[in-house]
């Protein structure tokens, strides 16, 4: 009998404990979630205005957290791990308390009115990949702390009113694929240390006020894909014979952005590439025969140029071409 009510005793200390440690998680979840909710519903408050779709955003709702407009979370449902507003009709200025959201992995506010600075705190985030803040009015210097931000892999911000010079933070990012600094208004010039992300596939500086020669180190980023540099960009001196060694690219727009020089007959060797876009510049000398070799090109803009002698021979083994503009 004794040791019955000793058993039935230490069974009931068992599920007592069980229950209450399955509370303490139980609320521990909640109040996380809960914080996440007003860290989200400040950042909200902070807006001039934005979409209706933002109503769900609501301390009061804050148990469905996971499932408000543009949220995004993990698979415990514990965290928030994506922030997607693009598109949202949202004009203001984004408050530093998004940095709050430690756990962000991917934040997408493209194709708003965001205005003022970019929360220069975004180096809190330290495990945000995906960084898209494109087609805003963002303003003012990218002077973040990049070193903090080790896992991210696309940096998009075209189309903003950015300034000051480039930052040369952006070669300590390791992971970085994607980066996209066109449409805004840095000036200077391009930092040769832009020629040290060799895991970068994407890169366009165009629709600048960048001046200088276009460094030849970035003949060194031999992932690269894609390439844009030109329009309003306003360059001294030619394209770099080093371009050549850049065999993974695909496309390349190097167009209205005062070159001068020659065509590097090495651009030959880009065996890949399907778009060559040198228009209206100030290119001098004959058409190289060697681009006779880009048997992938599908368009070839060389138009507008002060380019001389005669189209290649070679040209006429360039079977994909859908696109030729050798108008001088
Ligand atoms: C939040 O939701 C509660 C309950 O549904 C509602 O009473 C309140 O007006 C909402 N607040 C806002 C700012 O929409
Ligand atoms: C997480 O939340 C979503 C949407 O609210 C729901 O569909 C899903 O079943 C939840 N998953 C878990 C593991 O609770
Ligand atoms: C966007 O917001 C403005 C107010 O800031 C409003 O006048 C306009 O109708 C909204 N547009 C859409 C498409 O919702
Ligand atoms: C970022 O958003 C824009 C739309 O504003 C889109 O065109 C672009 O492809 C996006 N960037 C990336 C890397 O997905
Ligand atoms: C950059 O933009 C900010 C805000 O628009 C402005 O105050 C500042 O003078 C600009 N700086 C340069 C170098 O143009
Ligand atoms: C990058 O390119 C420059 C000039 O083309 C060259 O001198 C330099 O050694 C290269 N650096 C690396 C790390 O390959
Ligand atoms: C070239 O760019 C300038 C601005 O730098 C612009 O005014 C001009 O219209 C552009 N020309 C062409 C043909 O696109
Ligand atoms: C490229 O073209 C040039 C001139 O047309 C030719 O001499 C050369 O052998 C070609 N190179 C390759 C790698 O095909």
């Amino acid at each position: 009998m004794a040791a019955s009510n000793t058993r039935l005793a230490f069974f009931s200390s068992l599920l007592l404990l069980f229950l209450v440690n399955s509370c303490q998680s139980l609320s521990s979840h909640n109040i996380y979630l809960r914080r996440q909710a007003s860290i989200l519903v400040s950042v909200k408050q902070s807006l001039e205005s934005y979409d209706p779709s933002l109503d769900s955003w609501n301390v009061s709702n804050y148990v469905l957290l996971c499932s408000w407009t543009g949220i995004q979370c993990d698979g415990m449902n514990r965290s928030v791990v994506a922030l997607d507003v693009s598109n949202s009709n949202i004009s203001g200025t984004l408050s530093p308390a998004i940095t709050e959201l430690r756990s962000l992995v991917s934040l997408s506010i493209q194709g708003n009115g965001f205005s003022d600075e970019f929360p220069r705190e975004i180096h809190k985030l330290i495990r945000l990949q995906f960084l898209n803040i494109s087609n805003n009015l963002f303003s003012g210097e990218l002077a973040w702390e990049f070193s903090q931000l080790k896992e991210l892999q696309v940096l998009d911000v075209y189309n903003n009113n950015l300034n000051g010079t480039l930052p040369l933070g952006v070669t300590h990012l390791a992971k970085l694929k994607y980066l996209d600094f066109g449409g805004n208004y840095f000036h200077g010039t391009i930092p040769p240390s832009y020629g040290s992300m060799q895991q970068l596939k994407y890169l366009s500086l165009k629709g600048n006020d960048l001046r200088g020669l276009i460094p030849g180190e970035l003949g060194n980023l031999t992932s690269l894909e894609q390439l844009y540099l030109g329009y309003y960009n306003d360059f001294d001196g030619g394209i770099p014979p080093e371009f050549g060694k850049l065999t993974n690219l695909v496309h390349i727009d190097l167009a209205n952005c005062s070159l001068s020089g020659p065509i590097p007959p090495e651009l030959g060797g880009l065996s890949k590439l399907d778009t060559l876009f040198l228009q209206t510049n100030e290119l001098t000398g004959p058409i190289p025969p060697e681009l006779g070799n880009l048997s992938s090109i599908k368009s070839l803009d060389l138009s507008n140029n002060a380019l001389t002698g005669d189209i290649p021979l070679e040209f006429s083994g360039l079977r994909r071409l859908i696109l030729l503009n050798l108008f001088p």
